[in-house]
């Protein structure tokens, strides 16, 4: 049966192999048999960048070209801007006013950010709302499924309790949501931080070839392998995490015992990972391409999703006006 997809993400400009192997393989997934929609969370974005909003603009035009060129289809699937449908703002001050602040206050996003953003004011009604927004964007189209990375299910268990309460406080208006997550084992970045464009240690799926070898070659491996005489042991070295994501599981167990043993040189054993890589990497460099000559306009898509978007939005709310009798 057809089910009802749907995500979103900030738009933060290029994005990486996490953003891919995380949530994009998931949509691209999703968008054959089902009905999906996946939209551009400006507003999510101002929550954190609204003091240099220039930012937000500029980085659509790059994130939904990686879409494209990850396989997002949108032939199958709605593209769309959050901002330009209002109705997700409506909804947002309608289920504001029944979220506990208690549920907002124990997000472990919320107090990790204000923890961590060092460089910018996270204490704002907007950023404490982020999870309150974030439901009114799922529930408005009655998602069944929410393809997101790992870090999201609080959001989502936050979206569940939301549309519980507006269910029983008024009428069943909404379907209950579902996280979809990838099994693949979370990528870390080159330098095994997380992976992110700020601290310069993301894969891009803009780089050219000659750009990833120059990230993977210098990669830290097993400090115990200072010579290539020495043994090491794969687990602890960040290649060998790549290779299990990239590589068939004969090349892992080759690379294994041959690190084990001394038998394999750490760059031997990059370039056959990079190669794996680039077996991922390529198509999408050369789909890219393709849209860009063929002088495809972003927005023209986005224009087209969020019409259709928009209507689904109206009546919805018409749906939630009738329920709470306002
Ligand atoms: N919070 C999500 C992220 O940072 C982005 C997002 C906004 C989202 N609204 C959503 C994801 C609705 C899924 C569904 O990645
Ligand atoms: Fe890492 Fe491979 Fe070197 Fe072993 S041989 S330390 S797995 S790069």
């Amino acid at each position: 049966m057809r089910k009802r997809i749907l995500s979103g993400m900030r738009p933060s400009g290029k994005l990486h192999l996490g953003h891919y192997l995380g949530v994009l393989v998931n949509w691209k997934k999703l968008q054959e048999e089902n009905e999906s929609f996946y939209f551009v969370a400006d507003w999510h974005a101002l929550t954190t960048e609204y003091e240099r909003t220039d930012v937000i603009n500029e980085s659509i035009d790059d994130m939904v070209i990686d879409w494209l060129a990850a396989g997002i289809d949108p032939g199958k699937a709605t593209l769309f801007i959050q901002s330009h449908v209002p109705q997700h703002a409506e909804l947002h001050l309608m289920l504001s006013m029944i979220t506990p602040l208690s549920w907002l206050e124990r997000n472990p996003t919320y107090k990790e950010q204000l923890r961590e953003q060092t460089t910018r004011d996270l204490n704002t009604y907007g950023f404490l709302g982020y999870p309150v927004l974030q439901a009114a964007d799922i529930l408005m189209y009655d998602a069944a499924l929410v393809p997101v990375g790992i870090d999201q299910v609080p959001h989502l268990e936050l979206s569940r309790e939301i549309a519980r309460r507006f269910n029983f406080l008024y009428r069943e208006v909404f379907a209950i949501p579902q996280a979809y997550l990838t099994e693949t084992p979370k990528i870390l970045g080159t330098d095994t931080r997380k992976m992110s464009k700020t601290y310069g240690n993301a894969i891009l799926l803009s780089d050219t070839a000659a750009e990833v070898w120059a990230k993977v070659k210098p990669m830290v491996t097993d400090p115990a392998r200072e010579r290539r005489t020495d043994p090491g042991n794969p687990e602890i070295c960040n290649v060998f995490a790549y290779h299990k994501i990239f590589s068939e599981e004969e090349t892992v167990k080759r690379v294994d015992t041959g690190c084990r043993t001394a038998g394999i040189g750490c760059i031997e054993c990059k370039k056959w990972m990079y190669e794996n890589m680039e077996k991922v990497l390529a198509p999408i460099r050369e789909k890219r391409k393709e849209i860009v000559e063929s002088g495809v306009s972003v927005r023209g898509i986005l224009a087209e999703g969020t019409a259709r978007a928009r209507e689904i939005a109206g009546n919805k709310m018409r749906e939630v006006r009738d329920a709470v009798r306002i």
